[in-house]
């Protein structure tokens, strides 16, 4: 492979140089073409261009191949568990007991939200989406902790990071509850991580609470399997506003607003809706596939497609795996996780699907599993932004202490040419 890709505008060549990754993924460092060409390049939706190079998540579409800091995703969905992944993506290294320890006990130190915020998230209508709640508390956690981090002090950053998962799991978790009328719970310092978000989202003050270890398990995979996905559009967003050196919870809090949308983190709810949907119509998955594929109907297969993986999505597999098992633990009987696999099992026969490279994505029975825990369906998504949390924060901190530079894409102007303007008796 050479170091150096020639381009040729207008007759006169060009040299950039090229840079190669550790696992041999080739990019064209474009840093000075405006400089030197006058000309940028087009790429709507970045599907061909790199923001940043980064060490943290590897995956490779074509593959179906997805790491966090070198570790298989089937191996620490098996072998590891949320809080240590979260450590592995934040700082680089699978933690030492001891390193693990401390993490879990400093997150400890931050898991009371200031009483105050129970202000902000009784003004919003029990009816508000949970993920618009997450959001404007998330960034309203600044005004509790206004001091800005100061990334070079490793201290401060560790202190930042194990805040953030501290309150930000708490503040999920009362989305559902303003939402159900229900107190808002407190985080049991002498419970595990994963074990306290069944506690905080169902534990009622009328009787004792025992989640159902099952559940868990299932739960801390889950998140393992959406904890980062490289520069997806949500961190993508988190890495943009962090670029202004904006803080880390007003970061998160616009990562939280991008993984709201049905094409990202929204799927998992739209795959439970559109599922539903097939049920009350019949259960006719095949006259679902034919409006999929309707270039006149606007219905998409929700859960399928992904704009990298052109195999299966790892994540996918493994979840589908979980369902028949939680599922089957919980004696658990969902009609619509039979739909789905008949929508799966006939789109990967079908033309349009493979011509197209679609296959069921991390979101597809994501949603089922949810639906058997006893998780209303406008919260999957919030569960997305609780397992995607540490690859926000990893990302971000990646960012500001590379020192990269604000973000701000330059554009080709298509609008109206220089005009005088116009008195309005004249117009
Ligand atoms: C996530 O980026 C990430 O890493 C995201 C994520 C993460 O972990 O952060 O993996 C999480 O967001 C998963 C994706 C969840 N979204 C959905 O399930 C929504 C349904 N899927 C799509 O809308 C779509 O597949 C996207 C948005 C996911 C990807 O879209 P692309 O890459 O922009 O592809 P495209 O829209 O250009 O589609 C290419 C072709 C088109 O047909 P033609 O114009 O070539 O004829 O495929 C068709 C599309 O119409 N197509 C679909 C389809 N997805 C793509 N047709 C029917 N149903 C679908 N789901």
């Amino acid at each position: 492979m050479s170091n150096i890709a020639t381009l040729e505008i207008d007759g006169k060549k060009y040299e950039f140089p090229v840079v190669v990754g550790t696992e041999n993924e080739v990019a064209i460092d474009i840093e000075k073409l405006r400089g030197e060409t006058g000309a940028i390049t087009l790429d709507p939706g970045y599907k061909n261009s790199g923001s940043c190079q980064s060490a943290i998540t590897f995956l490779d579409g074509e593959q179906g191949i997805l790491r966090y800091r070198g570790y298989s995703i089937e191996d620490l969905a098996s072998k590891s568990n949320f809080l240590e992944v979260s450590y592995l993506l934040i700082f680089g290294e699978l933690p030492t007991a001891a390193e693990l320890e401390k993490f879990e006990n400093t997150i400890r130190k931050y898991t009371l939200v200031h009483e105050e915020m129970k202000n902000i998230i009784d003004g919003f209508p029990k009816t508000a989406h949970p993920m618009g709640v997450l959001a404007s508390l998330t960034s309203a956690l600044t005004a509790f902790n206004p001091k800005s981090v100061n990334v070079a002090n490793d201290k401060e950053m560790y202190e930042a990071v194990c805040k953030t998962m501290g309150k930000f799991l708490v503040i999920a978790t009362w989305t559902y509850r303003k939402a159900m009328g229900y107190p808002l719970n407190y985080y049991d310092n002498t419970k595990g991580y994963v074990e306290n978000f069944m506690q905080l989202m169902f534990a009622l003050p009328t009787g004792p609470y025992k989640p159902n270890p099952v559940v868990v398990d299932a739960l801390d995979k889950l998140f393992i399997l959406h904890a980062d996905h490289e520069q997806n559009c949500s961190t993508s967003t988190v890495r943009m506003v962090g670029s202004s050196h904006a803080g880390l919870f007003a970061s998160i809090s616009a990562g939280v607003s991008a993984l709201w949308g049905p094409l990202h983190g929204g799927a998992n709810q739209a795959v439970l809706e559109m599922l539903e949907e097939i049920q009350k119509d019949g259960g006719d998955a095949d006259k679902y596939l034919a409006k999929a594929k309707d270039k006149n109907d606007p219905f998409r297969l929700m859960g399928f497609g992904h704009r990298v993986y052109k195999n299966f999505d790892p994540r996918a597999k493994i979840i589908k795996k979980a369902a028949d098992d939680v599922l089957s633990s919980l004696g658990v009987e969902d009609p619509v996780l039979n739909i789905a696999k008949k929508l799966e099992e006939s789109a990967l026969q079908d033309e349009y699907f493979k011509s197209r490279n679609l296959y069921p994505n991390v979101d597809f029975y994501s949603g089922i599993i949810y639906r058997a825990m006893g998780i209303p369906t406008e919260m999957f998504t919030v569960l997305f932004a609780i397992g995607r949390l540490p690859g926000w924060i990893a990302q971000w901190k990646e960012m500001r202490v590379n020192k990269e530079p604000i973000g701000r894409p330059r554009q080709v102007y298509v609008g109206e040419p220089h005009r005088e303007f116009k008195p309005a008796d004249k117009r």
